[in-house]
């Protein structure tokens, strides 16, 4: 099967309901919190990607049992000290940068020396801003260049807590550090920017000792040593990231509507709608309610007679960190200047996103001005693309395939885009649910 898509053909008006896959943080969470915990946990809509498999490979490497049976996801965890480490041992996380980074918070215990690689992109990305705070608790690595995967970590028996200042808002840093605070004694202290806390929100549903205050700026949470983990049944609601796609296509089409169901709303998740609504894109919220700490809602979108364009303040860039490709084509067709700053972090991803941001506006005819750590986009409302346009070689990203489908749907031209079996990692439907709409 070719895995190459061509689009030709801008979407036809439309009026629907969708439903996305499930939110993969909170998936891949489950999983190693699962396995931690004595006894069987359930959960029902785990996103089925590349990354959620990869973290059930590894629990199942550490020697946890895990089956699907009726559209469940179902896992034996065998209590804290469950994980068994065996000589000579290799776990692969394969394309998550979450996988690969959480599952050392839980690995400073280990006893025998552990070889942790990942995919090509994965292999490009920073592991130091990880081992720095885990080395403070006592582990032991030995990373590629310094900072980079392939790594090996030796655990410690001796852990002792830390007081940390997490500076970039980085979720997976967050849930490194609150991970091995849970299996150290004393009080770990952790002062982080803020990000999404869909970390604290679990330990706090599974009563671990973890508390959080939140003041203006950043988040200081205190975790203890966990003693107990109870088995954790879950219904994973849909993903805001995944959804986003949509609210753009949306958002850019003609007279068209849609309702996308049961997602995740977490405030610290929410970036991307607040930044399209001040866009001029209408979006609500409809049926909210609140799950094991989770906020969840249907959003509802339609389109806009006019897209602004957005001075974005930077407190809105760790609620929409993994939305700005999609965001940028909002800009494309907005009217006036938009500017995004101190986005730097988005070259970090699974490809330097923020040159790719670029390069794919460069390629629709959009005048941008970009720096390491900024992005201007100068909006055309009347953008109509008659060209042939290429993408390919971007690492994979499913991020970037996906946002260069949507462009294709809405601004027209021909799109040749490479790669289609990237979406496997976040949003395997991806194309389903287009190819749906279409009809
Ligand atoms: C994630 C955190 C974010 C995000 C990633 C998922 C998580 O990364 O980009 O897709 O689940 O914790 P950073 O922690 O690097 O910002």
């Amino acid at each position: 099967m070719s895995n190459l898509i061509i689009i030709k053909k801008k979407i036809k008006e439309f009026d629907e309901k969708i439903e996305v896959s499930g939110d993969k943080s909170i998936s891949i969470r489950w999983v190693l919190l699962a396995s931690l915990s004595n006894g069987l946990s359930k959960a029902q809509n785990l996103l089925i990607s590349e990354d959620v498999l990869a973290a059930i490979r590894v629990v199942r490497k550490l020697g946890i049992k895990v089956i699907f049976k009726k559209e469940k996801c179902i896992i034996r965890g065998e209590g804290l000290n469950g994980f068994k480490y065996k000589k000579n041992m290799t776990i692969n996380a394969e394309n998550s940068g979450t996988l690969g980074r959480l599952i050392l918070g839980l690995l400073v215990n280990t006893t025998e020396a552990i070889k942790l690689t990942g995919d090509e992109s994965l292999s490009k990305r920073d592991f130091k801003r990880i081992s720095d705070p885990l080395t403070k608790f006592g582990a032991i690595f030995k990373l590629k260049n310094g900072k980079n995967l392939p790594l090996i970590i030796k655990g410690s028996k001796n852990l002792k807590p830390i007081t940390y200042f997490e500076k970039r808002g980085s979720a997976q840093c967050k849930s490194s550090i609150i991970f091995a605070g849970l299996r150290t004694e004393g009080t770990t202290i952790l002062k982080a920017k803020k990000s999404r806390n869909h970390t604290e929100l679990m330990c706090r549903h599974l009563r671990l000792p973890i508390s959080v205050s939140s003041k203006k700026n950043y988040d200081l949470i205190k975790v203890k040593k966990a003693k107990k983990i109870e088995p954790l049944n879950y219904k994973i609601p849909s993903d805001i990231s995944s959804a986003a796609f949509f609210m753009v296509l949306v958002a850019l089409s003609n007279n068209s509507k849609l309702l996308i169901k049961n997602v995740n709303i977490n405030t610290s998740r929410i970036g991307v709608v607040i930044i399209l609504k001040r866009m001029g894109i209408n979006i609500k919220f409809k049926n909210k309610k609140n799950y094991k700490g989770e906020l969840i809602a249907d959003i509802f979108v339609s389109s806009a007679k006019k897209i602004k364009a957005i001075n974005c303040p930077s407190k809105l860039n760790s609620g929409a960190i993994d939305e700005f490709l999609i965001i940028f084509l909002v800009a494309a067709k907005a009217d006036g200047i938009s500017k995004f700053k101190n986005i730097g972090e988005l070259n970090q991803k699974e490809s330097p996103r923020l040159k790719w941001g670029e390069k794919i506006l460069n390629k629709m005819g959009i005048r941008t001005i970009t720096t390491s750590n900024s992005i201007k986009i100068f909006g055309n409302p009347n953008l109509k693309i008659n060209k042939k346009i290429i993408i390919k070689n971007y690492l994979k990203d499913h991020r970037v395939f996906m946002t260069s489908v949507i462009a294709g749907l809405t601004f027209g031209g021909t799109w040749n885009i490479h790669d289609k079996d990237s979406i496997r990692t976040s949003f395997p439907t991806f194309l389903d649910i287009v190819n749906d709409l279409k009809k």
